[in-house]
């Protein structure tokens, strides 16, 4: 679905990394890739870290998010984004999406703000979701937030490159979190990077992230830390990457495009956030199967199984997992609609021609018997 695409020039970049020596935790390709990852991104700072979560979970701590807390968030999204909301003790609270983004619904935010208002909660933080490469509706969140007084942690992991307005994701609140899992638009095999505009905030989070050790020599410790730095290597692989990025965006468009033609003539069938994806870096290409189509996203995904391709549903929404079943959520329908109807098709970079075309030929030959 969406596989590793390493090349030539991400072999050498981490043999020439390793071969400089600079194999022990930090080193002069971390600094190097904070510093591209951050103008990219359009902020000051970038702190390269071992995963998304651990982003998250840093970016959360650092705006002051602690037990006895409401942290408002996205009920659609992976599960990395209320696991670190529960780390730091806060309570999450699963807010609904739009239809046709899939991504925070900003009238049922507002709807979960003055609910903590009225309750006589803290609302420490609220967690956006820019879902599979398109940021969200940053036009109405940002203001809300200020309205309320609340921070704003973006989490970008799934949305480097994408913009929105013409800025670019991971450059909205007061933090953001990206993701260089496996999967994502680029990897550094696991990795994360907490961006940010502010010196203080990013100079603490490079302190957490390293066992929170005092400048002494002996280490002395003040406060409980979390080791949670990316290593020079993957770095290395991470700058190779980058320098990729735009044609690894290219070839996942083209996907997106190819599939727009192939279901632009089937009833009931959308291509997911197909309508608005200008300027995404359109990470997971999904389609929405609904009630009036001829087939079910079951149907479809078991012949795709068929010939081995994979395919899979949106994220289960948060406030429908077992292990978030007490959690508050401000819901109205929509993500478990779009659970029941979604189904997410191969989307890598990495794919080849002849893998292109076993998928679009395998759904040709579906379509022509349901359709
Ligand atoms: C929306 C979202 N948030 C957070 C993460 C966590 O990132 P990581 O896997 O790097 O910890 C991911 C991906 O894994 C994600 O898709």
């Amino acid at each position: 679905m969406s596989s590793p695409d390493v090349t030539q020039a991400e072999e050498d970049a981490i043999v020439a990394a390793l071969r400089s020596g600079w194999v022990a935790p930090l080193g002069p390709d971390v600094d190097a890739f904070e510093a591209e990852i951050a103008a990219k991104s359009g902020v000051q700072h970038a702190v390269a870290l071992a995963s998304g979560t651990a982003a998250l979970h840093l970016g959360m701590l650092e705006v002051g998010v602690k037990p006895g807390t409401r942290v408002i968030s996205s009920t659609m999204t992976f599960a990395a984004t209320a696991n670190a909301i529960t780390y730091t003790g806060a309570e999450p609270v699963f807010v609904d999406c739009l239809p046709e983004t899939g991504n925070l619904n900003p009238e049922l935010l507002r709807r979960a703000l003055e609910q903590a208002h009225s309750d006589g909660a803290t609302v420490s933080a609220v967690v956006p979701v820019d879902l599979l490469g398109q940021a969200c509706d940053y036009s109405a969140i940002v203001p809300l937030c200020e309205e309320f007084g609340v921070p704003l942690v973006e989490d970008a992991a799934e949305a480097l490159g994408a913009t929105h307005s013409g800025r670019p994701a991971g450059s909205f609140g007061t933090c953001a979190a990206l993701s260089f899992n496996g999967n994502k638009i680029m990897t550094t095999s696991g990795g994360g990077m907490l961006l940010t505009d502010s010196e203080t905030l990013a100079a603490r989070a490079r302190y957490l992230s390293t066992q929170a050790r005092q400048p002494a020599v002996h280490y002395e410790h003040t406060e409980i830390g979390y080791n949670y730095r990316m290593s020079n290597l993957l770095a290395a692989l991470g700058r190779a990457q980058l320098r990729r990025l735009d044609e690894m965006i290219a070839r996942r468009k083209a996907m997106r495009d190819r599939y727009k033609a192939i279901f632009a003539s089937v009833p009931g069938v959308t291509v997911f956030q197909g309508d608005s994806d200008a300027h995404d870096n359109y990470w997971l290409t999904s389609i929405v199967i609904g009630d009036d189509a001829a087939f079910t996203p079951a149907q479809l995904a078991a012949h795709l199984g068929g010939d081995n391709i994979e395919s899979r549903p949106l994220w289960k929404p948060m406030h429908l997992q077992p292990v978030f079943a007490g959690a508050a959520a401000v819901v109205d329908g929509t993500s478990e609609r779009l659970f029941a109807q979604g189904l997410t098709l191969p989307s890598g970079s990495a794919l080849g021609d002849e893998e292109i075309g076993r998928v679009t030929t395998r759904l040709a030959q579906f379509l022509e018997q349901h359709v």
